[in-house]
């Protein structure tokens, strides 16, 4: 059987083809005899990569153990592997920017900053950041979307942008993007696909201060941060680039995402940024030619859990078709004016009426916002 040091010398990093060792990456390999764990650090490894690592790691286990009885494990630290491609055309990223500002700024122009975010992945965070964003400029407001999720960049794609090279302008800044009716800039614009990303924390607090200071965001109403899955370090030295006026908070209906949710509180509460509240996504399901919503999770689930956080129950978005086709076909599903009425537009418009009311009494903006 392979030792630890045997493996590190033949697992290669299908990102630039080096072993473990010669990489320095860090690696474990404990055994009992029946089974295997092997963790290693994920740092710049996309999950395709991932997943062809786990089948190198299955290969050279499985003549001494069932492959059930592999288990490969994954961490992340701040340590680099390698340098970021960031793709260059005409407006480039100070790749290496950096730590983090001490010093928080307020951006230019820009009255409010919302950061989306949740504990787990795939709740749905990014479509609600870029449907929320519509309805809000839906109601008047100027609205811009910041896509912080450099290890899976979508607001370029579901606002129909993938192929969009930013611009310069005189002063050397980078021009916001148009779509919808908002404003969008997004690490998906800098890197190709294909590219494996790696980026370090030190790094990503320089990268998130470019796309908010040197960014021409024009005049702002608010800013949205989607921001990646999880509560890192990675997140919270994103939301301590700059003040950020609040938070909301997306999950589904399933008890490990709420208690993610909860750790996403938790963050936020750490680093004093408002949470403004949390917005259950697929909370029921609505089929394409009725407007009933078929309670699948329970009825009330939202508020329930609302309670459970102690946080207010912005909203409940259903699960409904059309909205998963708009984001896969860049069409977001609140700029189609022929989903009016529909419970998953009523549901998008309510939220953002609650949100972005200026009136002192009902909106975040008036009451939470005051600074
Ligand atoms: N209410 C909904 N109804 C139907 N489909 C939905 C709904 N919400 C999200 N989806 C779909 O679920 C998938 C995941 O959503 P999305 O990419 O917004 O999640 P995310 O939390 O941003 O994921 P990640 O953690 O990878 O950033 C997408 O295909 C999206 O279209
Ligand atoms: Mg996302």
């Amino acid at each position: 059987m392979m030792n630890t040091e045997q493996l590190t010398k033949v697992i290669k990093n299908p990102a630039n083809q080096m072993s473990f060792a010669d990489e320095g990456r860090a690696f474990k390999f404990e055994t009992n005899g029946e089974k295997a764990l092997v963790e290693y650090n994920r740092d710049g490894i996309s999950s395709t990569q991932k997943r062809e690592i786990e089948d190198q790691i299955v290969e050279l286990l499985k003549s001494n153990f069932e492959p059930q009885n592999i288990i490969v494990k994954t961490n992340s630290s701040q340590t680099p592997t390698q340098q970021p491609q960031a793709q260059q055309e005409q407006a480039t990223l100070k790749t290496g920017h950096g730590p983090a500002m001490a010093k928080k700024k307020r951006v230019p122009g820009v009255e409010r900053i919302l950061a989306v975010a949740s504990g787990k992945g795939g709740v749905g965070k990014s479509t609600v950041s870029v449907n929320l964003a519509i309805s809000l400029a839906n109601q008047g407001l100027k609205v811009g979307i910041l896509d912080a999720d450099i290890y899976g960049p979508s607001v370029p794609m579901l606002l129909g942008k993938r192929d969009i090279k930013p611009r310069a302008s005189e002063s050397k800044k980078i021009i916001a993007e148009d779509a919808h009716g908002i404003k969008f800039m997004s690490f998906g614009l800098f890197i190709k696909e294909e590219d494996p990303v790696i980026w370090r924390g030190p790094m990503l607090g320089g990268v998130l201060n470019q796309f908010l200071f040197d960014v021409d965001w024009g005049v702002l109403d608010v800013l949205i941060i989607d921001l990646p899955p999880g509560t890192g370090d990675m997140q919270l030295s994103m939301v301590q680039s700059t003040e950020v006026d609040g938070a909301i908070i997306v999950t589904t209906p399933q008890d490990v995402a709420i208690l993610d949710a909860g750790k996403g509180l938790k963050m936020f509460e750490q680093v004093k940024v408002p949470v403004l509240g949390v917005v259950e996504n697929m909370s029921s399901f609505v089929c394409d030619n009725c407007d009933t919503l078929h309670d699948i999770f329970g009825a009330d689930g939202g508020a329930k859990m609302a309670q459970r956080l102690g946080v207010k129950h912005l909203g409940s978005i259903p699960i409904e078709k059309a909205l998963r086709l708009g984001s896969d076909t860049g069409l977001p599903y609140m700029s189609d004016r022929s989903h009016e009425g529909r419970p998953v537009w009523k549901a998008f418009s309510e939220i953002a009426k609650t949100l972005g009311s200026k009136s002192s009494e009902k909106g975040f903006f008036g009451r939470l916002f005051n600074r």
